[in-house]
């Protein structure tokens, strides 16, 4: 099992060579897919988009050198938090900790390599309780200067949007 994260800007784990990029690229595509599938409320533009974006970063699982699943998040460096914008598993592998693995490494890179305190999130309901099992909650205890007019989905109450702190919990 690997985990890589990638941006537009580049690979944080350094790696060279064509074959790697060609390799990048079809892994990117492999994500996508994924993500159309499982959330299947959100405009395959939309992911595209976020996906493809320099300000987007996505953290992938990789088994037998395919695409399991991944996290694709927005670092507000300067703000210290970071917004999962897609968080999926594909169907036949989920429900085996993979979900739960790709969480712990995209807690760990966000603090170590982004420097970021908290994560916010808008979780469908069907994935309240995964969420809630990975250490987020309800109540934003981060102060509200520090990510509000920052977030994408803007429409979306803030009822729904889950934190999780890194300075309270060391789950990592
Ligand atoms: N509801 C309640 N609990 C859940 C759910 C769920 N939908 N999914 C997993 N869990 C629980 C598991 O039972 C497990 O509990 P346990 O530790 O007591 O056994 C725990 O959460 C972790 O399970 P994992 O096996 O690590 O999770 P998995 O690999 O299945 O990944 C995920 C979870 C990402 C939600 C996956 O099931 C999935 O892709 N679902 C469909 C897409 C989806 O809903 N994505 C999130 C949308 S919100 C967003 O993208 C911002």
């Amino acid at each position: 099992l690997k985990f890589v994260c990638v941006s537009n800007d580049g690979i944080d784990e350094h790696m060279d060579g064509c074959h790697f990029l060609l390799g990048l690229f079809l892994r990117l595509i492999g994500l996508k897919n994924i993500f159309g599938r499982q959330l299947p409320n959100m405009p395959k533009e939309y992911i595209v988009r976020l996906i493809m974006d320099r300000n987007h970063k996505s953290v992938m699982v990789i088994r037998r050198n395919l695409v399991v699943g991944g996290i694709t998040y927005r670092p507000y460096v300067s703000q210290k938090f970071g917004e999962i914008a897609f968080c999926a598993i594909t169907a036949d592998e989920q429900v085996k900790g993979y979900g739960t693995r790709l969480m712990n490494h995209l807690k760990q890179h966000a603090r170590d390599v982004d420097g970021l305190t908290h994560f916010l999130t808008y979780a469908d309901n069907n994935a309240v309780g995964y969420f809630i099992k990975q250490g987020f909650t309800k109540e934003i205890h981060l102060e509200k200067k520090r990510w509000h007019g920052y977030l994408e989905a803007m429409l979306v109450t803030l009822f729904y949007a889950y934190v999780w702190n890194f300075s309270e919990k060391n789950v990592i």
